[in-house]
């Protein structure tokens, strides 16, 4: 663990309730007690990254010789092109289970279906149940247009918060419904932020999401939602919400500067490509081995963008004790 994984996690601890909370999966345990391993990457942006292609291959050829349970990408993968075919060859390379998510790139050129189909997913959201672990994939790609919400097509998103990366009602709905039931340690996974990460353009109705993970936790003997992970603002982040973790994983090609501050027009590229494997751990730890790259010169710093010390090209190794 980081040293400032520890201190953060221990002063949250301390200010508020989750040091009761702490070891909360060992009631759930079946007796097996196994780890489960995931091959995570995210906003790979073929289509936009010249090099998207080689940047999956090399995650591809660690899944492979690694083995874990399952692999997912987190969106801002590709677009439903004939292009992407090849992109998606690589991508079937990996034998095991594999699990998308959607992110708001994915339908800059095409609609849900038209991704959906594909990558062979059939719910925007869904949830399954792998090892001793239940997981939830949220959808937040809608916007409010006239009291309605559409879905993300064809790049109609390209409009101010609050009005975009909206998470529809019926699907909070949903979420309360599936974690009414679920007795396993859950992990929420989604695209944009439900968190309080520093550059904002989190998801507008996170705290309607948030109530219902902290009404699941609180209405429980022991907190179903451990967990909550993200991509979509290419940060390496962590922080603690009311006993919840809350990761962000980083994209596995660039950070978005803006014209005038990146080394591959307004991208930030990174030298090498970024994923990780995150390895939860039902006696309660989290475990994430990442992977460290530098910035493709002339970095942002070097080009003196403002938030170039709070940027990363890597994904830091943590170990958290939930
Ligand atoms: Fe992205
Ligand atoms: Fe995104």
């Amino acid at each position: 663990m980081k040293r400032r994984d520890f201190v953060k996690g221990i002063s949250v601890a301390a200010a508020g309730s989750v040091f009761t909370r702490s070891f909360a999966f060992t009631p759930f345990l079946t007796g097996k007690n196994k780890t489960l391993t995931i091959g995570w990457i995210t906003d790979v942006h073929h289509g936009y990254c010249a090099d998207a292609g080689s940047r999956l291959e090399a995650f591809i050829a660690r899944a492979n010789q690694r083995k874990p349970d399952f692999i997912l990408q987190g969106g801002d993968f590709c677009h439903p092109t004939t292009e992407a075919r090849s992109f998606m060859n690589i991508w079937e390379k990996f034998s095991g289970p594999k699990y998308h998510v959607l992110g708001n790139h994915d339908m800059d050129k095409g609609n849900k279906k038209q991704i959906m189909e594909l990558w062979g997913m059939e719910k925007p959201y869904y949830s399954f149940d792998q090892g001793e672990f239940h997981f939830v994939v949220m959808d937040c790609n809608h916007i409010l247009t006239d009291g309605k919400y559409i879905d993300y097509a064809n790049a109609n998103f390209y409009i101010e918060n609050p009005r975009r990366d909206l998470v529809n009602p019926e699907q909070i709905e949903w979420l309360k419904e599936d974690l009414l039931k679920m007795r396993m340690p859950t992990i929420i996974i989604s695209h944009q932020s439900f968190d309080d990460i520093w550059t904002g353009y989190t998801v507008p109705n996170k705290l309607d999401v948030r109530k219902v993970i902290d009404d699941a936790n609180s209405g429980s003997k022991h907190p179903k939602v451990i967990a909550c992970f993200c991509g979509h603002h290419h940060l390496d982040n962590h922080m603690v919400i009311n006993g919840v973790q809350y990761f962000h994983i980083n994209s596995s090609s660039y950070y978005y500067v803006g014209e005038g501050f990146g080394s591959d027009g307004a991208k930030a590229m990174y030298a090498d490509p970024l994923y990780c494997f995150v390895t939860l751990d039902p006696a309660g730890r989290i475990s994430i081995e990442g992977r460290s790259s530098h910035f493709v010169s002339p970095t942002p710093a070097e080009k003196g963008y403002a938030h170039a010390a709070r940027l990363s090209a890597s994904i830091s190794d943590r170990r958290i004790r939930v």
